[in-house]
């Protein structure tokens, strides 16, 4: 298959997957509408922002086959990287916060507190790693 084909058949799945994001995101209002339980809806809240995130980067998947500036950076990794930078070192000590936390559970069998903090921790190390492969991109533009 050609590249010009590939592109196409990507933008492609994109457009089906953003279907599926429309549907779990209706889906999570619904089981919002079932429940009062705080702990659920949380977690159905959490899911429908990142649903709605989700269709948000696949609509920029989509854009950067469609339009080229989308991969294109000049000077926009410069004009912000050093405040990126304390973000990076923001995002370990909250990698440290969530590492303390789950230390004091230790032996507990509070499953709601394991759970959340899971949850947090997990997301702390993804916030971490975004940065850092975003790092790899500002080290490609920059060599
Ligand atoms: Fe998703
Ligand atoms: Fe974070």
């Amino acid at each position: 298959m050609k590249m010009k084909e590939k592109m196409e058949q990507l933008a492609g799945t994109m457009k089906r997957w953003q279907k599926l994001e429309n549907a779990a995101i209706a889906q999570t209002a619904r089981i919002m509408e079932e429940s009062e339980h705080p702990l659920i809806r949380a977690i159905m809240e959490i899911i429908k922002n990142d649903s709605e995130n989700h269709y948000r980067i696949q609509q920029l998947i989509i854009d950067s086959v469609e339009k080229e500036y989308i991969n294109v950076f000049t000077d926009d990794m410069e004009k912000c990287w050093s405040s990126i930078e304390k973000h990076i070192a923001l995002e370990k000590k909250t990698i440290e916060m969530a590492a303390e936390s789950l230390a004091a559970l230790e032996g507990s069998k509070n499953v709601v507190q394991l759970y959340l903090l899971d949850y947090l921790r997990m997301d702390e190390e993804k916030h971490d790693k975004m940065l850092s492969d975003l790092g790899r991109i500002q080290k490609a533009m920059y060599p």
